[in-house]
């Protein structure tokens, strides 16, 4: 089971052990090109892999990317079917490389809304990875903080009934294990390209002491001498998780 910083003063170190990304400006990206914006989440396909190694080597254990929100089914239908075909084209190209480099694939969100055959490509792509630990790769697909937190109250109170009966009894460890992220600890940096400052839904329950960075630069664009950059950002953060600098 994972530790809370809530409950505990997690253990840090200069490199986050937790990276967490909303991989976003993809759209602009192509806009600004005159492409149509499929372009941009094409190109960005291609910022994930690297990302994905530059964490590998950078000692990173767990990396979270939002690939799509529970929100962006409002998205015009062509955009929303290309970016599941992207999803499984990449699944039925990439599992391969990441089983043999060592990463466990997940995917969290509500699958219930994705067609049968990319659930499957889902199912196995984890089964196939699920041996590996050299770097967790998680993908928040149809995710919502929100759903997250609902899901996991539904789920404790259909485990643990009881607990109905005396509310006041129900704490976090109750709680926490049953969100879709409870396998990794809780993000230690969160990025954000593509200029915006907000979560948009992303994890609303595990951001709590998260240091949050945000860029400029388009999810195509961000290459590794901006990941370093946040790196090195992060390094420079005193954590506090709500004491004084006296006492750490
Ligand atoms: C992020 O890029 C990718 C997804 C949300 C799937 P956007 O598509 O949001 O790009 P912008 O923000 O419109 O530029
Ligand atoms: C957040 O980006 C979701 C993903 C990157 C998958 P959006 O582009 O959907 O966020 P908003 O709508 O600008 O807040
Ligand atoms: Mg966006």
């Amino acid at each position: 089971m994972q530790l809370s910083s809530t409950q505990t003063i997690p253990e840090i170190s200069g490199v986050p052990r937790h990276l967490a990304i909303i991989m976003d400006g993809n759209g602009r990206w192509a806009t600004r090109r005159l492409l149509p914006r499929t372009a941009g989440h094409m190109k960005g396909v291609q910022t994930v892999r690297r990302v994905v190694e530059q964490c590998g080597q950078a000692g990173v254990k767990y990396l979270t990317l939002f690939a799509f929100s529970s929100e962006n089914w409002r998205r015009p239908e062509d955009e929303v079917s290309l970016l599941m075909r992207l999803f499984v084209q990449a699944l039925e190209k990439e599992v391969h490389k990441l089983e043999k480099k060592g990463v466990r694939l997940r995917v969290v969100g509500d699958l219930s809304r994705f067609d049968p055959h990319l659930r499957e490509l889902i199912q196995q792509a984890e089964a196939k990875t699920a041996h590996n630990d050299s770097l967790h790769l998680t993908i928040a697909a149809n995710y919502g903080g929100r759903w997250d937190i609902l899901q996991a109250t539904q789920q404790l109170l259909l485990a643990r009934p009881e607990l109905a009966q005396d509310p006041t009894a129900l704490n976090e460890t109750h709680f926490s294990p049953y969100l879709s992220m409870a396998f990794a600890p809780e993000p230690d940096l969160f990025i954000r390209t593509g200029g915006e400052q907000r979560l948009s839904n992303f994890l609303m329950w595990q951001l709590a002491y998260t240091e949050l960075y945000f860029t400029e630069i388009y999810w195509p664009d961000f290459n590794s001498d901006h990941l370093k950059a946040a790196f090195e950002w992060y390094g420079q953060r005193e954590r506090r998780f709500g004491r004084t600098s006296a006492q750490l």
